[in-house]
């Protein structure tokens, strides 16, 4: 299974709202319904978004070649989630192709579909590479804690953090996994439990307020990211941030795991890193069902920021950062 690819000029994606009880594959023909399905995270994780976003640029092209068009369509595209880099990164990589073409034809066309190709490309291999460097901090019989959904339905190949997970488990060792619901939109109990489930990999479902009871149970934590900055703070979904502060107390080493298209070496700390705020609706609904007043006034960011002062290091594809981070090298 895939979570997105790009075929006869439609991007098809895995509607990851619906699982894990239906597997729903939509095709998107335009660069507005890629945009929607971006904010109601139909496609979500990072990478994911990145790749999506570079086809949605396709899509614009294929229908209006014009540069200033094409700009524009562009940054709407990048403010559909702010906070992962990875979009904004795949943006410019895609505008870049805008820019240096002398005249907007269909060659343009071409060239960006070789674009968000050769970023798709990358970004699988780079699962695979952080699969193989990450899994040198798993030993045989280790149990792991994770957040939110960072497998194969949050990038294209196998994921990161649990790419980590999925890698040791192919070298032949037994890992255990805690998996934390990730309120409120449960990637952890719909998306994570449903990969690990197919891969038959053990795993306990628990709810994000268990977590420091389980934690003396537990060997390493391996999250994902949505925004590394300068110095090592790391954006990721809410919770990371609890998760990392539990870790700390109880001592369990905490690696963030990530390609380098989510590092943004423009921001010296994690103050400066802009964090979504999401509808309101969905803290007082689970699903369908209302579980607090309608009334209710509700606070509801996307992400959180991890200090670098709590994490042990940040797994990339090139290699494993450590404190003190300096993420340029
Ligand atoms: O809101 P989401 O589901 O897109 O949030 C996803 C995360 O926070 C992931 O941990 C992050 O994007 C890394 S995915 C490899």
């Amino acid at each position: 299974m895939r979570a997105l690819f790009f075929k006869c000029q439609q991007l098809v994606i895995l509607d990851q709202t619906k699982l894990p009880n239906k597997i729903v594959y939509r095709k998107l023909r335009n660069y507005e319904a890629i945009i929607s399905a971006i904010k109601h995270l139909q496609i979500r994780g990072a990478p994911l978004i990145g790749i999506a976003g570079a086809y949605s640029l396709v899509l614009a092209a294929i229908k209006n070649c014009n540069r200033r068009y094409l700009t524009k369509v562009a940054e709407q595209i990048r403010s559909a989630r702010p906070t992962a880099v990875n979009l904004s990164w795949a943006i410019n990589r895609m505008l870049a192709v805008i820019n240096n073409c002398q005249i907007a034809t269909k060659d343009l066309v071409k060239s960006l579909i070789s674009e968000a190709k050769a970023i798709e490309r990358e970004e699988e291999s780079n699962t695979f590479k952080i699969g193989e460097i990450g899994a040198n901090l798993i030993k045989d019989n280790m149990t792991v804690m994770t957040i939110c959904n960072t497998g194969w339905l949050a990038t294209v190949g196998i994921g990161t953090a649990l790419g980590v997970i999925y890698t040791a488990v192919k070298q032949g060792k037994r890992v255990k996994v805690y998996v934390l619901e990730t309120r409120p939109l449960l990637q952890g109990a719909r998306l994570t439990a449903f990969e690990l489930s197919k891969a038959k990999i053990p795993y306990t479902l628990i709810t994000d307020n268990m977590m420091a009871t389980v934690m003396p149970n537990v060997d390493i934590v391996l999250v994902g990211a949505d925004r590394i900055a300068q110095n090592g703070d790391v954006a990721n979904k809410i919770g990371t941030l609890t998760l990392a502060i539990t870790a700390h107390y109880f001592k369990v080493p905490f690696y963030v795991v990530a390609p380098t298209s989510s590092l943004d070496l423009n921001l010296n700390n994690g103050k400066e890193i802009v964090i979504e705020k999401r509808d309101k609706n969905e803290v007082i609904y689970v699903g369908k069902k209302l579980i607090a007043p309608k009334s209710a006034d509700v606070f509801n960011p996307a992400f959180d920021i991890t200090p670098a002062s709590l994490i042990s290091g940040i797994v990339t594809e090139k290699k494993i950062f450590y404190p003190p981070f300096k993420l340029n090298n």
